[in-house]
C-alpha cells in the first residue's frame, strides 16, 4: 500500500508541486497551508488533492489549531508530513505523533546558516553576504528544534561573485525540487535507517 502523506505549506508551493510531478512511491492526500492565500492550495486543487487553510483566522488559538490539524490528520490516515515551505513551528504533540515521518526542506547546508530566524530570503541574504563558495539544499528529519532534526539528504550549488540574493534562492530551489521528492519517495518506502545523527539510505 501507498504510504499517504500530508505536505505543509505556507506559500507558492513550488515543491509541493514537484512532489506531484515526480509521481512516486506515495500519494499525496493532503495539503495544509497556514496562510489564507497560498498559491500552493491552488496547486492541490489542480490536481484533486483535498487542501485545506489551518491559520489563526479559522483557529486563533495554537491548541485549536494543533487539534485540528491532528483531527484531520487521522482522518485521511496519513503516514508522513512534508514541510515545503512551511513556516509555522509545528507543536511537539504532532511531532510526538509522527516521529521519524516528518521531513523538511531547508534551502542551505545545515549545520550552516539555519536554526532561528534564517528562514525564506534570509537564508540566501546571509549566505551572499557571508562570501561562502557553495551553498545548498537539506532535507531532514523534524523534531522539537529548529532545522535540529537527522540529515537525510544535501545537494550543494556553486555561487559566484556575481550571483544575487535572488540568483542564490533560485539556484538552491531547483535543486531542492530535485532532493525534496527522492527523500520522501526513499522515506516512503522504508529504505531511510538511522542511528544516532546517521542516516542510511538504502537504494
Ligand atoms: C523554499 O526555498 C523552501 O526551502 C523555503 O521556502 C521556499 C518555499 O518555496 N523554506 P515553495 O513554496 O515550495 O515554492
Amino acid at each position: 500500500m501507498l504510504k499517504k502523506v500530508a505536505v505543509f505549506i505556507s506559500g507558492g508551493g513550488s515543491n509541493l508541486q514537484s512532489l506531484i510531478d515526480y509521481n512516486g512511491e506515495y500519494e499525496i492526500s493532503l495539503v495544509i497551508s497556514d496562510r489564507i492565500k497560498a498559491k500552493g492550495l491552488d496547486r492541490a486543487s489542480n490536481h484533486n488533492i483535498k487542501n485545506l487553510y489551518i491559520g489563526k483566522k479559522n483557529f486563533p488559538l495554537k491548541e485549536e489549531r494543533t487539534k485540528e490539524v491532528l483531527k484531520v490528520l487521522e482522518e485521511e490516515k496519513i503516514d508522513i508530513i512534508v514541510l515545503a515551505g512551511y513556516l509555522s513551528i509545528v507543536d511537539s504533540l504532532i511531532i510526538d505523533k509522527f516521529r521519524h515521518k516528518i521531513i523538511n526542506i531547508h534551502p542551505s547546508l545545515i549545520p550552516s546558516f539555519c536554526g532561528m530566524g534564517y528562514h525564506g530570503h534570509l537564508v540566501h541574504e546571509a549566505v551572499y553576504n557571508s562570501g561562502v563558495k557553495i551553498t545548498g539544499a537539506t532535507v531532514h528529519f523534524v523534531d522539537e528544534g529548529v532545522d535540529s532534526g537527522e540529515i537525510i539528504m544535501q545537494k550543494t550549488v556553486d555561487i559566484s561573485s556575481e550571483d544575487t540574493p535572488d540568483e542564490i534562492a533560485l539556484k538552491v530551489l531547483k535543486i531542492e525540487h530535485t532532493i525534496l521528492p527522492q527523500a520522501l519517495e526513499k522515506l516512503a518506502s522504508g529504505k531511510i535507517k538511522f542511528d544516532k545523527r546517521r542516516t542510511y539510505i538504502g537504494d
